[in-house]
């Protein structure tokens, strides 16, 4: 049966995220002005996933407004709560319950973003008729991550989640296969780890599970630098990208691979280095900004020199009832 569906885990606290996410579940925080969770799914739809549900929690009300019923993408999207969250296992297992289709389902973290083939992957999970896939890279510090053990033919034999001394560097990229019968061996409304118990329990059980290597662009999105090096990586060798109404002064000068979000504006001779401007925000003339993050709505002081700063995150804690 062809994979038409998707889940999509976006229920975390994104903790490392802070002062981003204060406001801003990580999933939702924008990459070139569209949020993290629009660029997956738009990749889903593309390999032919139909329907996606997204598994929430930690500020669940923030993603409905914005995706709706999914029909201004081309996609039914529809919503998994869990009112106490269920671990990224309980979540599947939740999720599953509002899935129309019966095939197997597409799972991705809600924090990256690669330029792997889900048509490969897919091919792969029904060419070694696998119960479960999942999407591996070769990263050079394997530690912040799961490793996997695999053979000359791609079957996983083992997986530890986040260890000191890691065997290998080919780690789980976020991005899973599994048929409903694998989904169906998770427990029902229970705290579950797919990483911890999931994976270790399938393969202790002799369950087919297969790895799809690749090669290509792979980044967590976990920490704010990583969401700056995306930009830049999305951004192909152009210097910057500017949301509709964006006022850039003529003698702004703006490099590296910046995003100038929305109605926002760079005041004369402001120099930005790879650099995200929120909407609405102002740049001040004369400031100099190398890898910062300037919060919706923020305005940067005249002159203002700053290298790996935030602007305007913090100021909001006081109106945001997430602290
Ligand atoms: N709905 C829901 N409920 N989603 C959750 C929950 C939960 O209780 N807990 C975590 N998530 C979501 C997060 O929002 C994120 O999108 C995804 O599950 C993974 O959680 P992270 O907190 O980002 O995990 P990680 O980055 O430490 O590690 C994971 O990703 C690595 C690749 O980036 C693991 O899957 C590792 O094995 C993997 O290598
Ligand atoms: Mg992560």
């Amino acid at each position: 049966m062809a994979v038409t569906s998707a889940i999509l885990l976006v229920g975390g606290m994104g903790t490392r995220m802070q002062p981003l996410t204060l406001s801003t579940p990580k999933p939702m925080l924008e990459l070139l002005g569209r949020p993290i969770t629009e660029h997956q799914i738009m990749k889903a739809k593309e390999a032919g996933i139909e329907e996606i549900v997204l598994a929430t929690s930690y500020m669940s009300e923030v993603f409905t407004p914005h995706f709706g019923d999914g029909s201004q993408l081309g996609i039914r999207i529809s919503y998994a709560v869990e009112e106490v969250a269920l671990g990224t296992g309980g979540a599947i297992r939740n999720a599953a319950d509002s899935l129309r289709s019966d095939g197997g389902v597409i799972i991705f973290n809600g924090d990256i973003l690669s330029a792997h083939s889900l048509k490969e992957q897919i091919a792969l999970h029904e060419s070694k008729s696998a119960d479960v896939s999942l999407h591996l890279t070769r990263v050079e510090d394997a530690r912040p991550f799961g490793v996997v053990d695999i053979d000359g033919d791609f079957r996983i034999s083992s997986f530890m989640e986040k260890m000191e001394n890691p065997p290998t560097n080919l780690i789980n990229a976020g991005c899973y296969i599994f048929n409903r019968s694998a989904i169906e061996k998770i427990p029902h409304g229970e705290v579950v780890s797919v990483e911890r118990q999931t994976f270790p329990e399938l393969l202790s059980e002799g369950a087919r599970v297969f790895g799809y290597i690749d090669t290509s662009y792979w980044i967590d999105i976990g920490n704010p630098n990583a969401l700056l090096a995306a930009t830049k990586e999305l951004l192909n060798g152009e210097p910057y990208d500017l949301g509709e109404r964006a006022t850039i002064s003529p003698t702004a000068r703006i490099t590296n691979g910046s995003y100038i979000g929305a109605d926002s504006t760079i005041g004369a001779d402001a120099v930005l280095d790879n650099c995200i401007v929120g909407r609405g925000a102002s740049v001040g003339a004369g400031a100099k900004l190398t890898t910062c993050h300037i919060a919706p709505g923020a305005k940067v002081p005249e002159g203002f020199i700053a290298g790996g700063n935030f602007f305007g995150f913090t100021e909001l804690s006081g109106e945001n009832p997430y602290i």
